[in-house]
């Protein structure tokens, strides 16, 4: 016998396709329609009562007048919160299985100059034998900007390396694997003490330019900043500022505006390495997962633990 179907699922982003393999294996009982164009997906929109997805045309979410619940495929969602084809009666879920891959991405930098991959390499091809003393990372001390799934597995990794883990909350209460965490108001007195700090914060009306010409100038000679989360945290006009001095280096993901413009002086600079936002990417594995344990939970009526908080805007 067909099993019964239960719910209309529209997936909509490049990948759709792998997305509907994966999750139709798992969830046989849901009817799934896969798209990456307006057009490819009008003519089903309207019956879906979930949409899995990322970026999404409005002229879509405003046809998709039975929707019940919206699966983020993305952590920050800042471009949805406010959207009026969102309203607040249909649940709203973010994903969080960035956490490790974004944790990977930091600690394989920290690791490259620690340990001086760049100089063994180019040691290797002109025949040198150079025993010099890699830096520890133990004892240095790791500041986190935003202690949500992201920041939480890397403070994680942090305290496995024996580093000091100072981090950064809205509401700073105890976080495990942080020796101490800070509020907003406190940013001038964690920036100064830190050797790496990552910026992992959602953006919002508070974190826009959070880290401005004055936060990124207290940042001691020679230590790193990560860029992970949002380009617009940043003030990257005074990044750029204090970078040429040459007192910080950076490890910058995202941008202000992306793709990074090829004028950007960012691409140049020796004491800077820039990705084009791939710290943490969808992988349609972990992202299926997710939904599927989310759309169990959902079906028996329990709280879903990664909702969006519109109020916050993450
Ligand atoms: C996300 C991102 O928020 O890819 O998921 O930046």
């Amino acid at each position: 016998m067909a099993p019964r179907t239960s719910h209309s699922l529209l997936i909509y982003h490049p990948d759709s396709k792998i997305y509907q393999m994966i999750i139709s294996k798992r969830l046989p009982q849901l009817k799934i329609h896969s798209a990456f164009r307006p057009k490819e997906a009008l003519g089903f929109v309207g019956e879906a009562e979930i949409i899995l997805a990322w970026q999404i045309p409005d002229e879509l979410l405003k046809q998709a007048k039975r929707l019940q619940w919206f699966s983020s495929m993305g952590a920050g969602n800042e471009h949805l919160v406010k959207n009026p084809y969102l309203p607040k009666g249909v649940t709203f879920t973010k994903a969080r299985v960035y956490g490790e891959m974004m944790a990977e991405y930091v600690f394989a930098y920290l690791l490259y100059f620690s340990r001086n991959v760049d100089k063994h390499l180019k040691d290797q091809r002109k025949k040198v034998w150079d025993r010099v003393r890699p830096a520890r990372l133990r004892g240095k001390v790791l500041g986190i900007l935003g202690l949500g799934s992201v920041g939480e597995e890397i403070a994680k990794r942090g305290k496995q390396f024996g580093m000091n883990v100072l981090g950064l909350k809205r509401i700073p209460e105890p976080v495990e694997n942080v020796d101490q965490v800070f509020g907003q108001d406190d940013l001038d007195r964690l920036i100064p003490s830190v050797d790496y700090l990552v910026d992992v914060l959602p953006l919002t009306a508070q974190t826009y330019h959070i880290l401005g010409k004055k936060e990124l100038t207290l940042l001691k000679e020679g230590a790193f900043l990560f860029s992970i989360g949002r380009g617009k945290t940043i003030d990257e006009k005074a990044l750029k500022k204090v970078l040429l001095t040459k007192k910080i280096r950076a490890v910058l993901d995202v941008f202000e505006k992306e793709p990074l413009s090829p004028r950007s002086r960012l691409w140049g600079l020796k004491n800077v390495i820039v990705t084009p936002h791939v710290s943490g990417i969808s992988m349609p594995e972990e992202i299926s997962e997710e939904f599927v344990r989310n759309y169990e939970g959902w079906v028996r009526g329990e709280p879903l633990t990664n909702l969006v908080d519109r109020e916050k805007g993450y």
